[in-house]
This record gives C-alpha cells, structure tokens and sequence, in this order.
C-alpha cells in the first residue's frame, strides 16, 4: 500500500513507482490482468493504493542499481483504489523549486517528497540517540509546564489570558530555565527535557517562534562536566545516526580570543582566515589612512583570502562596498601580478619590503589574497567577522562534510545596550559571574565575566549554558546590576530567590538547539526544513492561518477587548 509516485505507460505494460515513507517499489500491471490494468490507466501521481502480486527479480537490464528496491518488482494481480488524490501545487515526484508559502499550505504533500521524509526521520533518529544517552548517564527526563509566569531569555513572551483570573495572563515559556533549576533544588540530580521554547522574536532561517531544545542541568557540577556531557552526547548522536566520528574534547576558546582573532563570538572554524594585527609593518608610513588610524588609538587588522591573489580590480571594488556595507572604512588589498610581482594599491606608500614581510607575518601564500583595512577596534572586527562570513560563502571555502565543533567560554556576564542605555544579561540573569571577577559586579559589572560557555557548530550556535547562581544575595546582587530594585526582583523571582534559601545545591547546565543541530546535520540552511510544521517568517502558518482573530464570545470568556492599531 502507498502512493503512486509516478505511472508510466510502456510497450503495453503500464509500470507504478508505489511509495512509501520506506521507499519505492516498482509495480507492473499486464494488459492480461484486465481488472487491474484498467484501473491502472485511470491512475494518477499521489493517489492511494493497495496492490496485490507476486514479488519477483526483474529482468537483468531492467535492475536499478540507484534504489534499495531496484532489483525487484511486483507483478500485480489486483489493484484496490483506496482515494483518488487531486494534483497539488506541491508535486512529490518532478519537484521542480516550489515557493515556500505553497510548500507550507500543503505542507502534508510537502512531507512526502523522500528529503523531507528524510530530514523528519533524521529528527527522530537524533532524538532518540540523545534519549538513550542521556539516560544511559543517569538523566531524568521530566516535563515542565508551558503555562508559567515568565521565564526571560531575552525575548518577547507570548501570552495567554487567563479565564479564570480575568485580566492575568500566563506566558509560554522561553525556555525552562527557572524550573530545571528549581529540579535541581529538588534533588533530581540530573535532569534532562526535550523542550518546546516560545519566543516571539525576529525570526531568520535559524529562528522559529516555537522550537525545541535538547535542555538540561546538572547538580554538584561546574562547566567542565556540562561540556563533558555535550561532548559524550553529541560523540554518540554522530556515531550512531550517521556514523560519523567527532573528536573529543572540543577546542575551548574564550569570548575575547574569538571576537579578536575573527570579529564573531561564533566563528566557524571549518576555514581559517583569522584577523592579524599588521600594525607594526605600517606604523612609520606617510600613508594617511594607517598614519591618523593609529595616531587616533584604532587598530589595523589584516585577513587572507585563500587563492585569490589575481582577482580583478572590479571583484576588488564589490569585495570594499561590502566591507563598507559592514561598517568598515574601506579595504586594501595585496595581490600579485601575473608575473608573481606585488600589486597593491599601497605598494607606494608601504614599500616592497614591509609588504612582504607582512605577507610572511600573515602566513599568506603567493596565490592568496591578503586584505586590510583600519578602524575603531570593536567596530573594525565586528565589520571583518561579518565580510569573513560573507567571503566564505562567495568562494565556498568551507567543507560542507565537515563537522566543526568548538566551545566560546568566558563570555562577559552582561552588555550594554547602546540604545536603552541599560545593562542587560548576556545570556540570562541566573547565570554566575566568573568566580574571579565577582569584586567587578560592586565596581565595573560590565568588566566582570561569566561562567557561561556556547557550543559552535559549523559558525551557528548549537547551544548555550552557564553555571548557574544559587544564592540568594549573589542572585539579588545581579538582578540588581541589570536595573532591578529588591522589590522588583522578589516580585518577579521571589520563588526562585526563596528556593535558593532551602537547600540549592550549586547546579549548571546547556540547552542545545535540537532544530538547528537537526538542520546541520541534514544539510539543511533553515531549520524549517526539518519541522514538521513551521511557522513562516512572519510567524504565520499558511495552512491552518495561524494566528487567527478569536470570536466574540472567545473574547468575553476570556474578558478582552481588541484595540486595532490606527495603521490597520
Ligand atoms: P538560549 O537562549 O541561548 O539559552 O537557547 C539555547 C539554544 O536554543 C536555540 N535557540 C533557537 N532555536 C530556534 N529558534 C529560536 N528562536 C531559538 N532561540 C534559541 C539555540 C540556542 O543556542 N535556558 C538557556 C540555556 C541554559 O542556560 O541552560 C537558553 O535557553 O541553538
């Protein structure tokens, strides 16, 4: 039984691909079994059918070597029509690029083309790998509620309005945070959650308003045994749904190292192009732009550009509007010459002989392309890191079979928000500060460090985690530093800040991000393509026009009133 993926009528026999979320099995219907065949003519792509026959080896010059089922067909006795199928706009087989919106509308169809069926059972595979490590380690899966009190993760909450409790609402959590710390309080030692998230947030190709995390948090534990854990779980999930061997322990990189060595705090590290310092071979030119750069306190950072060392002038000028579209000053380039010989568009003003030592400085090979630019130091590797990431996808330098999985740690524990004014957390109010830069949250908190770690995959960030605070002072102490009175912070966290005081143990964890280590792992570039049933990128779902405006009487239960913005 299954859907017929393709007929095709030939020298009087008619053939059916019949398939399955298992595969394709090739059917073949003679003209003698006169029931079966004419039913078979009336057949089209996606109706659903049971066939019955002989399975039997076809004929040598007729096997498929491409598919599982290539060497076999079944010789059909009977065919039963179990549902006709209009043609939908999605096609299974011959899909040709379908706009988004009608993959989504029809997202049922959608599911049945083999890479989708695939990406959804790699999904399933993935999950059930970490189930079973996470359990051979000693980890309780447990549920935590969905309607909650606001848990914070930097985003806005979707809320739900209260029947019972006209006027309150509950808010989806954006993660489980406050109550897996709170398990730990109970004792369950080592929890572990499949998690539903919900954040109403920009979306992008990594970001959905709903998506899962792969949760968890452990007591009597400090950041190595969290990245212990990750790494034997993500060892396992690699070796067992795609047999592929990661290495173990991952690279470990502080916050500031990335940021200066590649101007991101996910740097993906399947290609290098890292940023060198080439201040000291153009400090003493007359050359304006390096002269007043270094003279107003800015830095010079230099990258190589792998095998492109005779790029045109005009690939030259696209590469300086990108890097200005970056925010960066300009660029300028080392390349060479047909002939090998330097050309740079600031060979005059630097010399032959400091340019080729800052080649040998940088590592850059004769065939590379070596570019610099000049600016305020923050800024200069923000815009660098952003055109690293640029370049690499125009010249296609990383391994799309590579795996590349590296640790940030030591982020700092908050950031400034330049248009608030306010300091915020950089990962979330519970997180400990660095046990050394404690004295910093009194004196300088933007200073002080935290014991928060993220894990790279590939240039995305596949998780985040921290050790957590578990004291009650220390916790009021940074809700303090984030804006918060004593009265706010008991308001809000009182439950929390309470639960500190009956027996906390110090606990820490991580949340993976199950969609987007799901969508790596498929190849996939938006972690659309291995939900089920996502929301578009306006937080819309095209199929059942969710979000939807409630009724009238749905709003008086619910004791609401709707107010449409002018605009609409
Ligand atoms: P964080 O907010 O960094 O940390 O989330 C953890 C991981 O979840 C994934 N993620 C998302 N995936 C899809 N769509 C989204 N909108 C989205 N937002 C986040 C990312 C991210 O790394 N409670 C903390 C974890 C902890 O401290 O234990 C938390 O939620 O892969």
């Amino acid at each position: 039984m299954g859907w017929v993926h393709r007929r095709r009528d030939l020298g009087g026999l008619i053939f059916i691909d019949l398939r399955d979320r298992y595969g394709m099995t090739q059917v073949v219907v003679n003209p003698a079994q006169a029931e079966a065949f004419e039913k078979a003519e009336r057949i089209r792509s996606e109706f659903v059918l049971a066939v019955t026959g002989t399975v039997r080896v076809r004929p040598g010059e007729t096997r498929n070597s491409n598919i599982n089922t290539g060497d076999v067909e079944v010789a059909v006795t009977e065919i039963r029509l179990l549902n006709p199928a209009k043609v939908s706009p999605v096609q299974v087989s011959d899909y040709q690029n379908v706009e988004e919106g009608l993959r989504l509308q029809h997202r049922y169809v959608d599911l049945r083309r083999p890479s989708m069926t695939q990406n959804i059972i790699l999904r399933h595979k993935i999950t059930k790998a970490v189930r079973d490590y996470m359990d051979g380690q000693n980890f309780l899966e447990v549920e935590t509620p969905t309607l909650v009190s606001s848990t914070p993760e930097g985003a806005r909450d979707y809320l739900v309005p209260s029947r019972v409790h006209p006027g309150s609402v509950y808010a989806l959590p954006q993660s489980p945070q406050i109550f897996k710390q709170l398990l730990m309080v109970s004792g369950m030692d080592r929890y572990f959650q499949i998690a539903r998230c919900y954040r109403d947030e920009d979306l992008r190709a990594d970001r959905q308003p709903e998506f899962t995390q792969i949760d968890m948090e452990m007591s009597f534990c400090g950041q190595d045994d969290v990245l212990g854990v990750v790494e034997g779980m993500l060892a396992h999930v690699f070796r067992t749904v795609m047999d592929v061997e990661i290495e173990t322990p991952f690279l470990r990189m502080p916050y500031h190292e990335a940021a200066e060595l590649y101007g991101s705090d996910k740097p993906d590290l399947r290609y290098d192009m890292r940023f060198h310092n080439v201040e000291e071979f153009l400090s003493d030119t007359e050359f304006k732009v390096f002269k007043s750069a270094l003279e107003n306190g800015q830095s010079i950072r230099a990258m190589v550009l792998p095998g492109q060392a005779l790029t045109s002038r005009k690939i030259q000028t696209e590469l300086d509007e990108t890097a200005k579209g970056h925010g960066l000053g300009g660029l300028f380039f080392v390349g060479r010459n047909e002939d090998g010989s330097l050309k740079s568009s600031i060979l005059k003003h630097v010399g032959e002989e400091k340019l080729l030592a800052l080649l040998t400085a940088v590592k850059a090979q004769d065939n590379d392309l070596v570019l610099i630019s000049a600016g305020e130091k923050k800024l200069l590797q923000a815009g660098l890191g952003k055109l690293r990431v640029d370049l690499a996808k125009k010249y296609d330098l990383a391994d799309k079979n590579k795996f590349s999985l590296h640790w940030v740690v030591d982020f700092p524990l908050f950031a400034y928000n330049e248009e608030t004014g306010a300091i915020e957390p950089e990962h979330h109010p519970f997180t400990s500060p660095h046990p050394d830069d404690v004295e910093y949250l009194d004196s300088d908190p933007l200073k002080a460090r935290a014991a928060a770690y993220d894990l790279v995959l590939n240039g995305n960030e596949a998780a985040s985690g921290s050790v957590r605070i578990f004291q009650r002072e220390l916790q009021e102490k940074v809700l303090g530093c984030i804006g918060l009175t004593l009265e706010d912070a008991r308001a809000k966290f009182g439950f929390l800040l309470d639960a500190f005081e009956y027996g906390a143990p110090p606990h820490a964890g991580i949340a993976l991000g199950l969609d987007r280590l799901v969508a790596i792992c498929a190849g996939q570039d938006s972690i659309r393509e291995v939900i089920a049933f996502p929301k578009n990128a306006s937080a819309y779902c095209p199929m059942t026009h969710a979000p939807v405006v409630p009724s009238q009487e749905q709003l008086d239960i619910l004791h609401l009133k709707v107010e449409h913005p002018a605009s609409e």
